[in-house]
């Protein structure tokens, strides 16, 4: 399994490069453009979004983003942390590289307060990335928000303690709260 290296973006060349990150054809069903993941992030600072560019050694494969510790939690928000956006570049899928994403953001998460749950949300549906979730161990809540399922991590449980397989989000909508286009 490789492993991955989260990186903050921090410059403008640093952003400019994410923007290049691609995905595959149908996958603008469950995941919105790297434009709507900026601005819903800095439409909604409530949700606390954090973002890394994931790298492979040098190369750039991915983009993540999290809701990294949300203070009061209401209707519209999940957390305190919650996967909101991730892709890898249609290039780089299926070699790994999300799964050690999620790799990455759990150990992120180790050295943060209260951090004992990872959510996210996914619809399900031809093409969805929810086995993608539930191999790596989500699992569904039964809970369905912003029209997705609604899936926990318990961070304790390793990823081989799961059973497999489910999430989403609509391109482009708008979203003043951190679902949707998500994860
Ligand atoms: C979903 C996504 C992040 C998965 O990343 P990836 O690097 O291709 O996945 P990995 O190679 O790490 O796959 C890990 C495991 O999940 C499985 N898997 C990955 N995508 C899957 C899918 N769509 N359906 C079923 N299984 C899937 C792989 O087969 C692999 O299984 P294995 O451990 O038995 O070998 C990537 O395909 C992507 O960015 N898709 C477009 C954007 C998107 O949908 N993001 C999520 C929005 S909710």
């Amino acid at each position: 399994m490789p492993r991955v290296e989260l990186r903050d973006i921090a410059t403008e060349a640093e952003k400019a490069a994410v923007m290049g990150l691609r995905r595959g054809p149908g996958q603008d069903r469950y995941l919105g453009s790297m434009t709507s993941h900026f601005e819903d992030a800095a439409a909604e600072p409530r949700a606390k979004p954090r973002m890394w560019s994931v790298h492979h050694r040098e190369q750039l494969v991915g983009f993540v983003m999290i809701s990294d510790g949300i203070k009061e939690l209401d209707d519209d928000l999940v957390g305190p942390y919650y996967l909101w956006r991730l892709l890898i570049d249609e290039r780089f899928q299926g070699r790994g590289y999300g799964a050690a994403t999620i790799d990455a953001v759990v150990d992120y998460l180790r050295g943060r307060p209260d951090a004992s749950v990872l959510w996210t949300s996914c619809a399900a549906g031809d093409g969805s990335p929810q086995p993608f979730y539930l191999r790596y161990g989500f699992v569904r809540t039964g809970d369905v928000k912003w029209d997705e399922d609604l899936l926990r991590l318990d961070l304790g449980a390793g990823r081989e303690d799961v059973s497999c397989p489910s999430i989403p989000a609509t391109s482009d909508r708008p979203t003043p709260r951190n679902g949707s286009s998500t994860s």
